[in-house]
């Protein structure tokens, strides 16, 4: 699976990418906006096993974003189980440097059509931290609607905060 874009192309994580999600991951913006299995620093060892994991398991639910032929970013859709089933949710991050050029925004258009289309789900969710109005926007501008804000759901670096769910139906 690959998806040329305009911005950028989506493409299975491989080797030879793990220098290249060092050097963008290894970031402590971006990690303040994703889970806590998101490691920081991020090492050379843990891109070692995230491509490893990723280009075998994960090859046609997640990609790297690929500009200029450098992995600078991920996105991806996890499917979820049980009474769940019918539904995945989406995850991204994207370099800092290549932040505010609608990379992201073109790409969440992609990844979405592409899992509506791909799997028999009727539902793509994001969950958002509430200090991260960028995320917001970038579902926002994809006709994702804000469902719910879930109250002190989370608690990232020691912080206690909201979670805005987002969400696209089919
Ligand atoms: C969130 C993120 C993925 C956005 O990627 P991006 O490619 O820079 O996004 P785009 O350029 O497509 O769009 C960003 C939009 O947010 C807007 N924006 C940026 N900072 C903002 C802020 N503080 N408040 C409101 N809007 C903001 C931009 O103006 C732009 O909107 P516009 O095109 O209408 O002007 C990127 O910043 C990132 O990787 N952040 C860290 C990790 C993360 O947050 N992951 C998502 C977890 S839910």
């Amino acid at each position: 699976m690959e998806l040329q874009l305009k911005k950028s192309t989506l493409r299975p994580w491989q080797p030879g990418d793990e220098p290249s999600l060092v050097k963008h991951a290894d970031n402590k913006k971006i990690w303040e906006n994703v889970r806590d299995h998101f490691p920081h620093p991020y090492t050379m060892s843990d891109a070692e096993r995230w491509v490893h994991h990723a280009s075998q398991s994960l090859h046609d639910t997640v990609f790297a974003i690929v500009v200029n032929g450098e992995a600078v970013g991920s996105i991806g859709l996890v499917k979820k189980e049980d009474v769940y089933r019918k539904s995945m949710e989406l995850g991204y991050w994207l370099g800092e440097q290549f932040w505010g050029r609608g990379i992201v925004t073109e790409a969440i258009g992609a990844v979405t059509q592409y899992g509506f289309s791909s799997f028999d789900i009727v539902r793509i969710y994001a969950d958002v931290f509430e200090w991260n109005a960028a995320s917001a926007h970038v579902l926002e501008k994809n006709g994702f609607l804000f469902e719910a804000r879930l109250k002190k759901a989370i608690c990232k670096n020691g912080r206690v905060g909201d979670v805005f769910m987002y969400a696209k139906t089919k």
